[in-house]
């Protein structure tokens, strides 16, 4: 038995999710010595099974510091995003689906129909791709 090509699902294009590791709780009320929401952000998407499209990169602020928690998603040829208002317990999962949708678009536009409803609201900036360098 054969498989057509169109019978193969789209391999996506390598994305990068940058995760703010100091990111506050929003009450701004952490024990002493426990990790902030930001770090408990990325622990819970890192804890995640690893997609090979989707490299996690930890990063110190992503300048959305009213809205914690904080995430980006970027890869070449691509509109960036960044999102805010990330609850650190329960938004790992809607994170990574987000990302995956992200990786499978072409210019990194998700249909807002099947956008995550909080990646609709913590939508906080999008930033065209850069340019191809002349040839
Ligand atoms: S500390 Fe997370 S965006 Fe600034």
């Amino acid at each position: 038995m054969t498989t057509a090509i169109q019978d193969l699902a789209p391999t996506p294009a390598p994305m990068t999710l940058y995760v703010c590791t100091t990111c506050r709780d929003a009450d701004h009320v952490v024990g002493q010595g426990a990790p902030c929401a930001g770090a408990r952000l990325f622990a819970a998407i890192t804890a995640a099974p690893a997609d090979p499209a989707i490299t996690i990169v930890p990063v110190e602020c992503l300048s959305v510091c009213k809205r914690t928690c904080a995430v980006s998603f970027a890869a070449p040829g691509k509109w960036t995003y960044v999102y805010g208002d990330m609850p650190a317990e329960t938004a790992a999962e809607t994170i990574l689906l987000g990302a995956k949708m992200y990786a499978e678009a072409k210019d990194g536009l998700i249909p807002w129909k099947q956008r995550p409803d909080a990646l609709k609201k913590g939508a906080v900036a999008r930033i065209p791709a850069l340019p191809s360098p002349a040839p």
